[in-house]
Formats: C-alpha cells, structure tokens, sequence
C-alpha cells in the first residue's frame, strides 16, 4: 500500500531539481507571428494586449469591465481607531449590472498623522473574516494593520468570498451573478476572475477617497489571492506595485517546469479557478502559448515583488524566480533595469532595491510579518527612493 502510495504521489507531482524537464519558455518580446518586439509603444500596442488576451483566452477567463452603476456607502467610521493612531472606514461597494448586484465589504485604516493624501496597501484576503478584524480585538499576521499604519500607509483588505465563494460549487453566487454569458463560456471567468474584478472595484473606490493617494496603491495577495493580484495588476494598471506571496503555480511560478504542483493537479482540485478552455492543458504545459514570465511581463514598468518560502515546494520557489528573471525583457523597453543576479538568492536575502524585488522566507506558505516588513521597505524604495 504504501508502495503504491509513493508510487502515486511521483506520478502527481516532482520535486527533484534533476527531474525538471527541458523547455523552452515562449519569448515575451515576440509576437504569435514572429515578429520582434524591440520598443514600448509596440509593446503596448501589439505584444501586450496579445498577451493580455491570451492570458483570458487561455487561462484567467474574460475580464468583464461594464456594469450600470457604483456606489459606496460607509457602513462605520472610526476617528480614533488603534488608539488615535488611525482612522478607520468600513466602506460597501455595491455594484449593479442588469438588475442583479454585488457588494464588496472594504475595512480600510489610514494614518491621522497625514499631511496629504496617502499611499496604501490593498490585500486580497483569502483566509477567514476575522484576518481583517475591523476591531483590531483578533490580530494576524497575515494583515499586520497596525504595523503597516505606523509606517506611513493606509491599510485595506476585502474578503474573496464577497465576489466569488471560494467553492467549485458555489463560485457563481457574486460578481458571476452580474455577467451570467461568463458561466456559459469556455473563455469566462470564474473565481480568481472575479476576485481580480473586485479588486479594481475598491480602487474605483480609492479614486473617490481624498484621504488616499490612489496613484500609490500596492495591491497584495497571498497564494490564491497572490495569483489573483497579478492578474488583477496586468488588467488594471492603476495599481502601482503588485506583490505576489507564495503564489506558486498558475500565479509566479513557470508551469513548464512541473516542479511541484501542475496544471493538471490544480484544474483538478480548484476546478472553479481558471476557465474551461485551461483544462486542455492538463499535463499540456507545452503547448500553452504563454508562460508565467509573461504574466509578471504585463506589469511592467510597475514595480512588482514575488515572494517564495524555502517549505513551499509545492509552489516552486526556484520556478517563481525563474519566471520573475525572465520578466525582465519587459521591464527593459522602458529603461527600468532589475539587474535580477543569475543565482537565486539565498533565502532570508531579498532583493528590495530593484523594480523587480524578490525574497525567499525561511519556512512555510503563509504570509507574515516578515514578508509585509520587506513589501513596505519595496514601497519606501519605489515611492521615496529609500
Ligand atoms: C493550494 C493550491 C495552491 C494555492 C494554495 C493556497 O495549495 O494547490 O495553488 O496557492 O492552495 O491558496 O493557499
């Protein structure tokens, strides 16, 4: 039994180094047709939306942008919250497209001490409610508040589950209720389209906010919600930085490399994830026209920081540096030079000084105080140039 046990499990997944087959990686700076991509404005006008689309195509789903109408309502206000340090503002988005409507439930601090508008982080959460305690009674680390209000910024998060239940069976009860022709589409889009959408919603929100400096928000995500903040970077570039935790396969990590999780494994478990069309790439890698790289590619010139744990095979740390360096090309047609060394860096070294930043924590897949620490030296740097 625990023969066939082992035996399975090398079937499903690798994590030997010697094991990883070879590839070749799509090029960013080449179209579908051939041609080479050697200055932004082709880039912008031709490669980018190619790859944009073939990301929806083939991956994420279709990015619905219409609806009727927006409308935030402050459900709570708090002048002196974290004892004076911070005000605090529980906003609901509620959008309405054809009859049927979402809302979005924001927990949003922001310093007292500002003199002008404020910079701010966003996190996509994926772990329960109380991550986001508006009371600050529950504290974690994964949405370290407190911390990141005395550094200077504003701090928000909203719940996944308020867009899309994080269910293969209960997904469509959200933002799907607003574009049902999604459901019915082999290119629609399902949660991690959903949770991308609802993203840009709060900073439709941030551009009302005159207390945020909306042209400074940082949108971060964790895992499934660090999948969810890259595509919701490459389709909405109004987030100026976009953080990536531990965002493993179909987020940073190349999917040709087949180190740990795949394709196939993660259409299988999270069915309600990608679209439909993704399931032909099951232990397909090669014959998808994009790689992973690509998708870092769309964030360019915006600073982007990907994060990995030296535990979490399982989402490929080297695969997620590999896909950052091969980003780089993009960032180069608008002169930003990452300067990303060869060599992975050793864990508990990031690279913060950079466009393209990148640590490997010491432990296991999660989000801590750790990682928020270095986002926020990466924002002082982008931001401030310190
Ligand atoms: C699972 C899944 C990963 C995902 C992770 C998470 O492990 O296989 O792809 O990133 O959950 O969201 O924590």
């Amino acid at each position: 039994f625990i023969l066939l046990f082992l035996f399975n499990k090398a079937m499903t997944q690798n994590y030997d180094e010697s094991k990883v087959p070879d590839y070749t990686l799509p090029e960013v700076l080449k179209t579908e047709s051939g041609n080479v991509v050697n200055n932004k404005s082709a880039w912008e006008k031709v490669r980018r939306p190619e790859l944009l689309t073939l990301f929806a195509e083939n991956i994420y789903g279709q990015m619905p942008k219409d609806f009727d109408s927006i409308r935030f309502t402050i459900t709570n206000e708090v002048a002196d919250a974290m004892d004076g340090r911070a005000q605090l503002k529980q906003v609901t988005i509620s959008v309405w497209r054809m009859g049927k409507s979402v809302d979005i439930h924001l927990v949003l601090f922001t310093p007292n001490n500002r003199k002008k508008p404020v910079p701010a982080f966003l996190l996509i959460n994926n772990r329960e409610d109380s991550t986001m305690d508006a009371t600050r009674k529950i504290k974690s680390e994964f949405w370290p508040a407190e911390m990141v209000i005395d550094s200077g910024y504003a701090i928000a998060a909203f719940q996944v589950a308020d867009a899309a239940p994080d269910d293969k069976d209960t997904y469509q009860n959200g933002v799907l209720q607003l574009y049902p022709k999604q459901l019915q589409a082999d290119n629609g889009m399902k949660a991690i389209g959903a949770w991308a959408w609802a993203a840009s919603r709060v900073m439709d929100y941030f551009e009302k906010d005159k207390a945020i400096d909306a042209k400074k928000v940082a949108l971060v995500g964790h895992s499934r919600g660090g999948k969810t903040a890259l595509w919701a970077g490459a389709n909405d570039r109004r987030f100026a930085i976009v953080i990536s935790n531990c965002s493993g396969n179909s987020g940073a990590a190349l999917s040709r490399r087949k180190f740990g999780e795949t394709i196939k494994l993660i259409n299988n478990q999270f069915p309600h994830w990608f679209n439909d069309n993704y399931k032909k790439f099951n232990d397909k890698e090669d014959a998808l026209p994009v790689d992973q790289h690509e998708l870092l590619a769309l964030i360019a010139p915006r600073p982007l920081y990907v994060t990995s744990a030296s535990e979490d095979l399982w989402a490929d740390p080297k695969g997620m540096y590999l896909s950052l360096w091969n980003a780089q090309p993009a960032y180069g047609l608008y002169g930003k030079h990452a300067a990303l060394p060869t060599e992975m860096p050793a864990v508990n070294s990031p690279i913060i000084h950079s466009v393209l930043g990148y640590h490997e924590r010491e432990g296991i897949h999660d989000l801590t105080k750790y990682d928020w620490n270095n986002f926020i030296q990466f924002a002082n740097y982008q931001y401030y140039g310190k």
